[in-house]
């Protein structure tokens, strides 16, 4: 196939773009990775990466180092459904009455009929005394005691630093007074 002149200087034109937004996004990425400061602009590290203007998203102001870990999951005002889904445990379980919890990792979370049941399990080594407090420590420390049929550390760990008391008690409430 014979190339016309006009679309070679323009595919070498194109080349040479192509290597110029190639090479801006090598040194972006490796000034990034070399001088990681806090200060440093994150908007650097797009360059190249969006080819067309519409693409570009507005950037964020300077990007905190907060670690995802951090970040509070809820306000814990939230209706009651959207506290559940917001905060992952419509993933892990089904919950009566949450049309959107359901879940299968974890055991159906009807407290009100198992919590006593899990109390006075001979294994049970926690220091709960009420169903209330069973929930809690169950999203607090998940460890404590693991419902038998599911393994332990599948429950992330982290709900204490990410859910405050707000939010804690109100999931606590209403879990307590789920039966079947
Ligand atoms: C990644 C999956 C996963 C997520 C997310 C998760 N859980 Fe769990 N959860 C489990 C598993 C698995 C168990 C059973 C093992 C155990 O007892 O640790 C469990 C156990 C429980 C229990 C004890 C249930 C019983 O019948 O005794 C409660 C209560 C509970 N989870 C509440 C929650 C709440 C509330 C949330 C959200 C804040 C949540 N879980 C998020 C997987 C998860």
């Amino acid at each position: 196939m014979k190339k016309t002149k006009s679309s070679e200087s323009s595919g070498s034109r194109e080349t040479f773009l192509i290597f110029i937004v190639v090479a801006c996004g090598i040194m972006a990425i490796l000034s990034v990775n070399l001088f990681n400061h806090p200060t440093s602009d994150p908007s650097d590290a797009n360059v190249g990466e969006s080819t067309s203007p519409d693409q570009q998203r507005p950037l964020p102001e300077k990007a905190p180092s907060v670690a995802l870990i951090d970040v509070p999951l809820s306000t814990g005002t939230e209706p009651l459904e959207k506290l559940f889904v917001q905060s992952g445990c419509a993933v892990c379980h089904t919950i009566p009455g949450i049309a959107p919890a359901l879940g299968r990792e974890g055991p159906r979370l009807v407290l009100g009929t198992n919590g006593p049941l899990r109390l006075a399990d001979p294994q049970y080594q926690g220091t709960a005394t009420t169903v209330r407090e069973y929930v809690q420590e169950s999203i607090l420390n998940p460890g404590v005691y693991v419902v038998p049929g599911y393994s332990d550390r599948v429950m992330p760990r982290w709900y204490g630093k990410r859910l405050n008391a707000l939010a804690l008690d109100r999931m606590a409430e209403y879990l307590e007074n789920v039966k079947e």
